[in-house]
């Protein structure tokens, strides 16, 4: 049995990240639940869907940090490009040899782990970046 504890993400306190961050681990958790009872075209649509929101996620967040010049920017769309690709990868996989172990595994831990580390290593850097900025205006 396939079971995984739900998900919660560090805030940055920056309202904008935090609720685009929240919306990608809502959509991740409900996915979580209900994959192993889903059949294959299920798992489609809740991997097109979770692409549709990271794709999101990172382009409302790049706007974010052009907008104010935040530091290390082109590091940190190259991070985003990077799990896009990893993304994308899992998504090719799961096509190909419709492997649900793979792809449980992929979203429990690859993923999850990036997320916990971008967030830290990244968005909170970011996310002060921005809030200082805004408090400059
Ligand atoms: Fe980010």
């Amino acid at each position: 049995m396939l079971s995984s504890k739900p998900k919660h993400c560090t805030s940055t306190q920056l309202e904008v990240i935090d609720d685009l961050h929240r919306e990608e681990i809502e959509i991740l958790n409900d996915f979580m639940r209900v994959l192993p009872n889903s059949d294959d075209d299920q798992i489609d649509e809740w991997l097109q869907r979770l692409e549709g929101q990271v794709l999101h996620h990172f382009n409302e967040e790049e706007a974010c940090m052009k907008r104010v010049m935040c530091p290390g920017f082109k590091r940190h769309v190259d991070a985003h490009s990077e799990t896009l690709k990893a993304i994308r990868e899992a998504r090719k996989n799961w096509d190909e040899e419709r492997d649900l172990m793979q792809l449980w595994n992929f979203l429990e831990y690859d993923y999850m782990a990036w997320f916990e580390h971008h967030v830290r290593d990244y968005d909170l850097p970011a996310a002060e970046f921005i809030r200082q900025y805004e408090e400059g205006q």
